[in-house]
């Protein structure tokens, strides 16, 4: 990279320093500091003062060292081989998983040599998007080698089929050559033709959340809860059995040992549906606790570009960041070392047109190639003190499509995953019930709101049986209690260390939940014929409860046979 003009630091102020000697240097340009040459960005601009924000640990730096101007915004190389990686915020390698070693300077993923097959002939008039050809890499989904935006024309010359590495022209087109990898800068949203608003389910395999709150491909979610409620682990199972193409899991500022036993799962797990290795559909980034603040920043930016390079490839890409409150941290430092005048709790003034322009990248588009691809973030929020209305939350609540709410009297009791279905909710859930009545289950729908009117009336009753005793209510009211009890340990909890149960497909989410409410209606029919409610409680629901275990991920069947059982023992009662 060839950087110009030379400057000087002329302040350190931990991440933060002042240049002088940079003329032309604009706001988000990238620099490079000092005799290591850290990287970094330009935040302000005072004449012949640039301030800038640097990417690493800036022990060490003093006045007068050198400063490079790099005439370009912060940018990342996207190209294959990226899959199964682990890189920090920038997208640079880190060369050892348990230490998370960080390196220096902006080195770039190391692409290698890829077998690449042409499929352009020349002559073609190709435009942005348009397939040159595809790289067989052990990748899962195939890796194409597409125009980039902004090139167009003749394709005058194609690489035979071959063995490439990033630095060897494979093509050029309208005299510009181009590579197996491609620069982009991460602040800037990738270019689509057309955005869609109809979509399919994001399915994540957890039924509280496909059932109750779900959302859509291309759609948004966070995840909010106090410490130890079980954001990390709701993330990490999403990561494993979403089902989803790419997955960008962002560690930011969470504990280094959690990824690094997240990465040892993932290579030991595979897919159901293509028995390969979970680890090769992932791509992390990792800015852990031990790491520096700063590079936190630019992550997510860096992760929704790398999900956006892959969506341009038809793919369904999604970004799951735990957590946005440490993100924000690192703006809250940089706003009060800048000397930006501080908002709401030190945050700085621009955190919602931060926090938006993050979370408006996702979505469901036409690509410029004709594809059609997605990108779905899911984040976790950890508010001090499970506080909804601390600035991150109350902001992150207006840019997401649903909110996923952990409880903590859910989580004390050891209910997992611990989500509020009071408190959350999900505007995709009509366009998901629409998609259900569609796509084979009209009922999804009916049974969604069965479940919820079971709950929300248990809610009520609660309260008035632990006045009067539950013996004193009627016994519709005492059925309700029993099949809420039923509702929450069949339907709702669910075990991330099960291996039966720690991801669900839909055709078994709704056996389950369909089971529990043929268990509510048909107590309500023996009600009605006389059969005590005292008989209806000590019934042993014992095979129902244990469904969820002993049936596989995807047996559906096996649920309707155990529920069919259950309710043919249920009607003996009454003779
Ligand atoms: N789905 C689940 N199945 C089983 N156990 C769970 C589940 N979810 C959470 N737990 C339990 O809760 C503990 C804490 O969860 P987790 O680390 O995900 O919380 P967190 O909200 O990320 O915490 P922190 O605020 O410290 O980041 C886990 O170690 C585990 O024992
Ligand atoms: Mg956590």
């Amino acid at each position: 990279m060839d950087l110009n003009p030379r400057g000087r630091i002329v302040r350190v102020n931990g991440p933060v320093v002042h240049l002088a000697g940079l003329p032309d240097v604009a706001r988000f340009e990238y620099v490079e500091v000092g005799d290591r040459r850290l990287p970094g960005e330009v935040l302000t601009v005072d004449h012949d003062l640039a301030i800038a924000e640097l990417y690493e640990y800036t022990g060490g730096l003093t006045v007068g060292e050198p400063a490079w101007a790099g005439g370009h915004p912060l940018t990342v190389e996207l190209g294959p081989g990226l899959l199964g990686g682990i890189y920090d915020g920038l997208l640079r390698p880190l060369s050892d998983a348990d230490e998370f070693l960080y390196p220096r300077g902006l080195t770039r993923p190391p692409i290698g040599r890829h077998r690449f097959e042409p499929d352009a002939t020349i002559g073609a008039d190709l435009a942005p998007g348009d397939l040159v050809g595809t790289v067989r890499t052990a990748d899962r989904p195939e890796h194409l080698v597409l125009v980039p935006p902004g090139l167009a024309g003749k394709l005058e010359q194609i690489a035979p089929a071959g063995s490439y590495d990033s630095s060897e022209t494979i093509a050029t087109i309208a005299g510009t050559e181009m590579t197996l990898t491609s620069e982009w800068p991460i602040r800037q949203p990738r270019p689509y033709r057309e955005r869609h608003h109809d979509r399919a389910p994001f399915v994540t395999g957890q039924r509280v959340l496909d059932i109750l709150e779900p959302i859509a491909k291309g759609s948004s979610a966070t995840v909010i809860g106090g410490f130890g409620e079980g954001k990390t682990m709701l993330l990490e199972q999403l990561a494993k059995w979403s089902d989803a193409d790419v997955i960008i899991y962002v560690g930011c500022g969470e504990r280094g040992n959690e990824l690094a036993d997240l990465i040892g799962e993932l290579t030991d797990l595979t897919d159901p549906t293509t028995g390969r290795s979970l680890v090769e559909r992932t791509i992390i980034l990792a800015n852990t606790s031990n790491m520096p603040v700063m590079a936190r920043e630019a992550s997510i930016y860096t992760a929704v570009t790398v999900a956006e390079y892959f969506r341009d490839m038809g793919c369904h890409a999604v970004i799951i960041a735990d957590s946005t409150s440490r993100w924000a941290e690192a703006q809250r430092e940089l706003a009060s070392r800048t000397g930006a005048i501080p908002a709401e709790q030190g945050y700085p003034a621009d955190l919602p047109a931060a926090l938006a322009a993050f979370y408006q990248r996702a979505g469901r588009v036409t690509t410029v190639g004709g594809r059609d691809g997605t990108v779905t973030i899911v984040t976790s929020v950890s508010p001090p003190g499970g506080d909804l209305t601390e600035p991150v939350a109350s902001h992150t609540q207006r840019f997401v499509q649903a909110l996923w709410v952990l409880d903590r009297d859910l989580a004390y009791a050891r209910h997992y995953p611990a989500i509020s279905w009071s408190t959350s909710f999900s505007r995709d859930s009509d366009a998901i019930g629409r998609w259900h009545a569609a796509n084979g289950d009209p009922d999804w729908v009916a049974r969604r709101s069965r479940l919820q009117s079971l709950l929300a009336e248990a809610a009520r009753l609660q309260g008035i049986a632990e006045l009067v005793g539950v013996t004193a209510l009627p016994i519709e009211e005492r059925l309700v209690l029993l099949s809420n009890r039923l509702v929450r340990e069949v339907v709702l909890q669910q075990s991330a260390l099960n291996k039966n149960d720690a991801s669900c497909s839909l055709p078994k989410q709704a056996a389950l939940a369909q089971a529990v409410l043929d268990v509510h209606h048909t107590a309500l029919a023996l009600g009605n014929e006389g059969v005590p409610a005292s008989v209806l409680e000590d019934f042993d629901f014992g095979p129902l409860l244990r469904a969820k275990d002993s049936t596989g991920p995807d047996d559906a069947a096996g649920v309707v046979a155990i529920a069919a059982g259950l309710t043919e023992a249920m009607r003996r009662l009454a003779s």
